[in-house]
């Protein structure tokens, strides 16, 4: 069988895993690591030392290796930061390479609409890093939405809580960063390291097999507590689809305690529960009990595993799109255009944790916790820190622009 040759762009931070998991698929014979792009070849870093005595191909440009690599590489893996998304993915997509771009896809709806016009002119496909879309357990969970067996989605809600501190900010220089260098980047929990599960709810609020809910409208609220970053760190989501599902999302980058992700699903024939380590319970008003895990599945493997099948045409479409991830898009766009502006907490409601380099906002784990047992956004639980915002109608968002009046 033919090897699907792929190519990473960049060797520190995600892109080390992209390699990591790219070399799983090498070990069972289906793929090569056909290249990586190192434009600092001076680091000491010891995965690049390791693959250039593996004979690794090095490319020093993004460029380079859309011209040299013609002919070598047949996939381009782009774990770079958010805001370049929108022109790597083009930009190899018109070079004749397909994509795995690493999510969140892009910052605007205007910048994801526009890739997928390249996508279905060049022919070629931008798989998305999504990877629960691509675990076992979201994926029995929608088969059984899609089959009806949790009849119509009333309600989808999760929250999570991880804790960053000073060094998660300080690693790259647009980490905490809504604008970097003019581009539209808009970091923060809802659109960074608790993307998925936003992506999750709304893949699953839709009973079409390939498909995210579409959205109508969306209230949001973002705060900040940490003094040195743009962007916000404690945020909450109502959004509800053209179907009537509500979309509730709580997460936090300030607690107290780490909370990993659990998301509950509210059908008009039963209930499910899904926990970040993919134990999932569904129960069925008819007394039927369902339960799954990841079924010994690596959801990170599967990213670069379909994008190879898609490749070799053995799947018509990668199970993470660009169309599937758009619902994704103007959730966040909604989210800005909303809360209109992100609201610093003031420091009395703030303090540094004891031993580690970080910021934890008063009473917020309780607090998201009864703002998610009650459906209710902050606002909603009279705290002083707290501001209502407007309902936005995004059915029809084709355009997100920060930098004009609204
Ligand atoms: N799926 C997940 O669970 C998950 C987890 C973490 C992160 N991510 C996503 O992965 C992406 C990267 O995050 P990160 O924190 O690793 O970013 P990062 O710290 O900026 O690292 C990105 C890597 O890409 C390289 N790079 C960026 N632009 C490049 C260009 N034009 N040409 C060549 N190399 C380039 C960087 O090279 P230099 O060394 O030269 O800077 C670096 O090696 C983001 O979209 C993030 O959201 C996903």
């Amino acid at each position: 069988m033919r090897k699907v040759r792929f190519a990473v762009v960049g060797v520190r931070n995600f892109a080390a895993q992209h390699i990591k998991r790219i070399k799983v698929l090498v070990n069972e014979g289906l793929a090569d690591l056909a290249g990586v792009v190192v434009r600092n070849q001076q680091i000491e870093d010891p995965l690049f030392e390791q693959l250039k005595q593996e004979g690794v191909r090095i490319y020093s440009s993004l460029d380079e290796l859309l011209v040299a690599g013609q002919g070598l590489v047949d996939i381009i893996t782009l774990p770079t930061s958010i805001h370049t998304h929108s022109e790597l993915a083009a930009k190899c997509m018109k070079a004749g390479f397909n994509v795995v771009l690493e999510k969140p896809p892009v910052p605007t709806v205007q910048q994801v609409d526009e890739l997928i016009r390249v996508e279905q002119e060049t022919k070629r496909f931008c798989s998305l890093g999504f990877q629960f879309i691509h675990s076992n357990s979201i994926r029995q969970l929608k088969n059984l939405i899609v089959q009806g067996k949790l009849g119509s989605i009333i309600e989808i809600s999760c929250k999570g809580y991880w804790p960053r501190d000073k060094q998660y900010y300080q690693r790259n220089p647009w980490a905490g960063r809504v604008i970097k260098d003019g581009y539209v980047l808009l970091d923060g929990p809802m659109h960074n390291a608790l993307a998925h599960f936003l992506n999750n709810m709304l893949y699953l609020s839709s009973s079409q097999p390939q498909d995210s809910g579409k959205l109508k409208t969306v209230r949001a609220e973002l705060y900040r507590a940490n003094p040195y970053i743009q962007s916000d760190d404690t945020s909450c989501l109502l959004g509800e689809t053209v179907d009537g599902t509500k979309i509730y999302f709580y997460v936090t980058h300030c607690s107290q305690n780490r909370v990993d992700p659990y998301m509950e699903i509210v059908g008009t024939k039963g209930k499910a529960i899904w926990k970040f380590n993919e134990t999932t319970i569904v129960q069925l008003d008819d007394g039927e009990e369902i339960k799954f895990g990841n079924g010994g599945i690596d959801p990170w493997v599967e990213v670069m595993r379909v994008a190879a099948q898609v490749h070799l045409g053995e799947l018509e479409k990668p199970y993470s799109s660009l169309e599937n991830s758009r619902s994704f898009v103007v959730a966040i766009n909604g989210a800005y255009l909303s809360s209109e502006k992100i609201r610093p907490i003031p420091e009395e409601y703030v303090s540094e944790h004891p031993t580690e380099s970080r910021f934890v906002v008063k009473d917020i784990d309780n607090l998201l916790d009864q703002a998610f047992a009650q459906r209710k956004l902050l606002s909603e639980l009279d705290l002083p820190w707290t501001a209502s915002t407007r309902e936005v109608d995004v059915e029809d968002l084709t355009v997100f622009n920060p930098f004009q009046e609204i």
